[in-house]
């Protein structure tokens, strides 16, 4: 396994560089991530290269047994460019032209901006070719910034054209006459820029898919240069499982592997981590690195609390257990400049060895004991959920209540497995559905014709899908369906959503449970609240008191071989978690081992091979039962029947 830091060499004296490597060293680390944002230091006036400093940099890590991820350094554009080149520079929403002093602040639309990425590209792919101390690559840093340029404008407009080919057409999918949104040219068309409103919601959609596009072609420009003269594999650090600037799926479908970069602030949701980890998993389908993982306090102008002792060690067995085959820390030492002064990693500004230091060692010696252990073993699950951009594109302008986040909506779901210690797969791109015993599609906002036939086909040919409010309800290209809700999928679900409430945040509506094992409780709902009409489905709750009394809030139907459940509403966390308890039991779903609230245990699992790895997320120690005799591969003891866990202390067992 591959275990390092972020390095950034440029900013410290070169005497320095020899007692870093020697230190990350002895802390057995074995890959660093070097010159992401070092664009002027390679290209210091337009045309003039230098790399010396870097295969330096390079030499000295690879001497030191330690390989390097290069980054392109499109993310800053030097001031050379910038400003003798103004073109170069990214529009807001505003359409206020972002100036030069912060990092990505190009358009990646903009040609001046493209030519001058392809020549730094391609000069520090020359001068790396060959290079043992490389690794391999990664394609420019965190992808998330839109551009409002005119030159995006005119490419949407392009772009446009080939999708719909006549005005005509474009007129009838995005229902344009609405407010005399008609076009009687293409140059006509705006970007959803802020006006004196919200934009057409069918035209952002497709200004979202066109950024998502344009990012794609970028992608795929870097990673043409540099296999011109490396073959080495191609990374990018994603964000996890929050963003939805642009599609990730899109970017990931050309890497070799992904990638993501984890900041756990303050009190983070252990499950917010763990869909983070399993949405990166679930691009390629394969294990994944983490290329920044948090491990010092960090801010821009307020410093965030420093990661409590132990915390640190957490967040690596999590995303190990989780499928990560790499763990990177953010970063190795402060820096004693910049935007990031307060950015702190593993060492601080004196970079003297520290607490954070000694926990990474101590990190790193226990995973060598068992790390050939790890070859070959991923995660297996029987249960996924989808990702859909589409959906969240469009939740991005019409939320629909001011409480309704799709992420939300998502981990509150994924919660009821991750309790349970049920795997999930969280899948960004249709896929072949019939392995996994359950699907979740959360407020599937959006939904293709195709989509829809996957998850019918899926359903009857028994397989169980769970959906909630605020699905089915947009078509693909973002106009409301003229049926009853959930449009598409009204015979599968077996119901039809009479009426829906969108709640204000004081309101108090109740539902109660009334099959199987949510029977009896009862939760306050908020977010929506869809009333349901009953098609051939069983009621599993119905609303008690408020707004929709005695309405029917969820369901459970019997469509072909499978089984559909449809909930209306937004339950509290532990009645979603008995719930989905429910469904994967009912759906045959083989459960994890139980272990207390915020107690985590995850299997990898390979050829005759399976490491259970438990994690306590709490500040208390915990006992978990064990199901059979076992080694703990940390501390090399046996253990019967239980074992204790100090707090955020972790267990691998064998
Ligand atoms: C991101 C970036 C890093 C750094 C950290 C901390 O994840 O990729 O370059 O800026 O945040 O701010
Ligand atoms: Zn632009």
């Amino acid at each position: 396994m591959r275990f390092g830091a972020d390095y950034y060499p440029e900013h410290w004296p070169e005497e320095r560089w020899e007692t870093d490597a020697r230190m990350m060293k002895e802390a057995g680390f074995n890959i660093t991530r070097l010159a992401e944002f070092a664009w002027v230091k390679m290209e210091p006036r337009e045309g003039e290269f230098d790399f010396d400093w870097l295969l330096r940099a390079i030499n000295i890590l690879n001497d030191h047994g330690i390989q390097s991820v290069i980054g392109t350094p499109t993310a800053t554009p030097p001031a050379w460019l910038c400003i003798n080149k103004p073109s170069v520079m990214r529009v807001n929403e505003q359409r206020q032209q972002i100036t030069f002093g912060n990092r990505q602040q190009s358009c990646i639309n903009q040609p001046e901006y493209l030519e001058a990425c392809d020549h730094i590209i391609e000069a520090l792919a020359d001068a790396m070719d060959g290079n043992d101390g490389v690794y391999g690559w990664q394609i420019d840093n965190e992808f998330w910034a839109p551009c409002y340029c005119d030159e995006c404008q005119k490419l949407f407009q392009k772009w446009l054209q080939e999708k719909y080919g006549t005005l005509q057409a474009l007129e009838a999918a995005w229902g344009a006459i609405f407010w005399s949104q008609t076009y009687t040219d293409w140059r006509q068309i705006p970007l959803p820029w802020a006006t004196s409103g919200a934009p057409n919601p069918s035209l952002a959609l497709d200004y979202r898919r066109f950024i998502s596009d344009s990012y794609e072609s970028f992608t795929k420009r870097q990673i043409k240069l540099i296999r011109q003269y490396s073959d080495k594999p191609i990374t990018h650090n994603f964000m996890g499982i929050s963003p939805d600037e642009i599609n990730y799926q899109q970017i990931a479908d050309h890497l070799d592997f992904a990638s993501w970069d984890n900041y756990p602030f303050g009190s983070a949701d252990p499950a917010m981590i763990a869909a983070g980890h399993d949405i990166t998993r679930g691009y390629l389908r394969k294990n994944f690195w983490m290329m920044e993982q948090m491990s010092g306090p960090g801010g821009w102008g307020e410093m965030s609390a420093s990661p409590r002792p132990g915390r640190i060690r957490e967040w690596t067995y999590q995303a190990i257990a989780r499928g990560a085959d790499a763990m990177i820390y953010f970063r190795w030492r402060v820096c004693r400049s910049g935007t990031e002064q307060y950015w702190h990693g593993i060492l601080n500004h004196d970079g003297a060895t520290n607490r954070r230091y000694s926990e990474i060692k101590r990190t790193r010696d226990e995973l060598l004991k068992f790390e050939d252990l790890l070859e070959g073993t991923t995660v297996k699950a029987e249960v996924a959920f989808l990702n859909d951009y589409d959906s969240r594109f469009a939740f991005r302008y019409q939320k629909s209540n001011s409480e309704l986040s799709y992420v939300k909506t998502l981990v509150s779901l994924y919660k009821g497995f991750f309790e349970n210690n049920i795997a999930v797969d969280i899948l960004t791109k249709d896929a072949d559905l019939s392995g996994y015993k359950v699907v979740v599609a959360p407020a599937h906002f959006v939904l293709t014709k195709k989509r829809a036939a996957l998850l019918k086909d899926y359903v009857q040919n028994g397989g169980t899908l769970v959906m909630t409010y605020r699905s089915a309800v947009k078509d693909a290209t973002g106009l409301i369906f003229d049926e009853p809700l959930p449009g598409l999928l009204q015979d599968v679900f077996g119901v039809v959503v009479k009426e829906y409430h969108s709640p204000e945040a004081s309101e108090e509506n109740m539902i109660w449970g009334s099959m199987g094992e949510i029977n009896g409780h009862t939760s306050r709902v908020n977010v929506w609240l869809d009333l349901l009409e009953l098609r051939g489905a069983e009621v599993m709750a119905k609303y008690d008191g408020g707004f929709i009394s005695y309405g029917v809030a969820i369901t459970r139907n019997s469509f072909g071989k499978g089984k559909a459940y449809y909930i209306g509403t937004q339950p509290e966390s532990d009645f979603m978690i008995t719930l989905m308890d429910a469904v994967a039991k009912d759906a045959g779903v083989t459960l994890g081992i139980p272990t207390p609230q915020d107690v985590e245990a995850c299997e990898r699992v390979g050829e005759g091979k399976k490491l259970t790895f438990i994690i306590n997320h709490t500040e208390q120690t915990q006992n978990v039962s064990i199901p059979e005799p076992c080694t703990n591969l940390i501390t090399c003891e046996a253990i019967e029947k239980s074992l204790t866990i100090d707090a955020y202390g972790v267990a691998v067992l064998k």
